[in-house]
């Protein structure tokens, strides 16, 4: 295994000969060193090169300005330095790819809106580097998580015929000719597309989680899901990675159980394990990140009943720019009001009502709420939706007719309730959600490596 620059910043001794390459931040030259801090992403700290004017190769020096990339072998030393425990007194560099003036990230400070922009050259800032490391850390947690738990990790399909939420907010997946497709009685002949019928990017793996959870009892998946729907909020992608696990014999306590569980881990997780990252997003991002995690970490979220969120939201004196009563669905300044200021720590609201719910939730006694629950955070809102299934193959056929959805279509969801049907409960996680919520980023489409959001799919 190569060495990196993290593993010679931890060094517990000086070392003879090392060998580092990366990306230059900055240099600066006096009459008989230059100074060079380099990085390689391995860290958000550089390390310092100390280039000696009579070395052979100095004569590159004045090309390697920020954002070249460069080969150094020198000795690790102490720094007498402040800042740093240790530094790099070279023996050799070599320039491996210059970055000319118009190199975009000089040593100012960028807006992420600008960065954007230049989505190929963002990761190389300590913000991005920062937010990429997180979040692998983030997905690393979240595999050991379920791994220790005993689920089996499910690889769902990306195309499907069928629509999980219901919400037909899909992009179709087609290879017929737009401009001229083929055509049955005016209509589209799906027949002669390439899978035959209609198909479409899915908006979770959930359906076909199920399947599988009936069979191997506790399953997860976590793959990118896809949504159609115009909204160009700091909290909504149209491409999304979701982490979807699906339970048997779990009923909504326990779902909620996991949930909760699920979330405190992966918070723990990080501020164990990204230290250095999360102290940056502290100083830099926002104030109380560090604070609020732990917060969290050591707190029980507050459980409450939809009808008991309404009413609570009723009496309240703020003003919300959308009205309130039973049946309404929640809005995210409403999610917002009840997490950040009622109770200031998340929140799981359960319960809601059968009308403003999918199709798959299990129906309570009351016939008009079903076993719904969402994970509302302060800040962000909703992190988490999930339900126990509804196992009754009767409900779930009228439930699935009341939607206008075709019974024929989900003839094998149905089936499911047709051959050892098991009480099941599962949730979804979004994943970017969850990287905004931990390092306190405040738009979505800088915890992503290149977001895709309406009309917006470069890179
Ligand atoms: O609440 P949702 O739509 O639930 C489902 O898709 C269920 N099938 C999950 C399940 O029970 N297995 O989405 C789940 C989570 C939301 O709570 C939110 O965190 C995230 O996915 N999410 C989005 N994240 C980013 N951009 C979007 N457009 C999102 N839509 C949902
Ligand atoms: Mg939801």
């Amino acid at each position: 295994m190569k060495p990196q620059i993290r593993d010679y910043l931890a060094s517990q001794t000086a070392v003879d000969e090392i060998s580092i390459k990366g990306w230059v931040r900055t240099r600066r030259d006096s009459k008989e060193f230059s100074f060079i801090e380099l990085n390689d992403g391995s860290c958000l700290a550089n390390i310092q090169v100390i280039v000696d004017a009579s070395l052979a190769s100095y004569d590159q020096i004045k090309n390697i300005s920020t954002g070249a990339a460069i080969s150094v072998i020198g000795k690790l030393v102490e720094s007498p330095g402040k800042g740093q425990r240790w530094e790099v007194q070279a023996t050799e560099i070599e320039l491996l790819g210059a970055a000319p003036e118009d190199f975009p990230l000089q040593k100012k400070r960028h807006s992420f809106e600008y960065l954007r922009e230049i989505a190929h050259l963002r990761p190389r800032t300590n913000t991005f580097g920062a937010v990429m490391r997180v979040r692998s850390r983030l997905a690393y947690a979240i595999h050991q998580f379920f791994n220790d738990r005993g689920f089996v990790y499910l690889n769902t399909p990306i195309v499907t015929t069928s629509d999980c939420e219901g919400a037909g907010e899909m992009f179709q997946v087609t290879t017929l000719d737009l401009n001229n497709p083929p055509k049955v009685e005016g209509k589209i002949d799906y027949a002669q597309d390439f899978f035959g019928e209609k198909t479409s990017l899915t908006v979770s793996g959930q359906l076909e989680g199920e399947i599988y959870a009936q069979a191997l009892s506790d399953i997860y998946t976590f793959g990118p899901t896809f949504r159609a729907e115009n909204s160009n909020t700091s909290r909504h992608l149209s491409e999304f990675w979701m982490v979807e696990p699906e339970m048997a014999f779990y009923d909504l306590d326990d779902d909620m159980d996991l949930a909760e569980e699920f979330i405190k881990y992966l918070f723990a997780d990080v501020l164990e394990n990204c230290t250095e990252d999360m102290e940056f997003f502290n100083q830099r991002i926002d104030k109380t990140t560090l604070e609020t995690l732990q917060h969290i970490v050591d707190n029980q979220f507050e459980r409450l009943t939809y009808a008991d969120a309404i009413h609570r939201l009723e009496k309240s004196t703020e003003t919300f720019t959308y009205s309130v009563e039973w049946g309404c669905a929640l809005q995210a300044e409403h999610e917002r009001y009840l997490s950040e200021k009622v109770f200031k720590k998340p929140i799981i609201v359960y319960n809601y009502p059968e009308k403003i719910k999918s199709f798959y939730m299990k129906l309570n006694e009351d016939g008009e709420t079903v076993r719904a629950m969402d994970v509302l955070i302060p800040k962000l809102g909703e992190i988490i939706g999930g339900s126990q299934r509804e196992e009754n193959y009767d409900i779930l056929l009228k439930r699935l007719k009341d939607s206008g959805l075709s019974p024929e279509e989900y003839w094998w969801y149905l089936d499911l309730r047709r051959f050892g049907s098991a009480p099941h409960s599962g949730f979804g996680l979004g994943f970017e959600r969850l990287v905004q919520f931990v390092t306190g980023m405040e738009n979505i489409r800088d915890v992503i490596p290149f977001p895709r959001t309406p009309k917006h799919a470069r890179f």
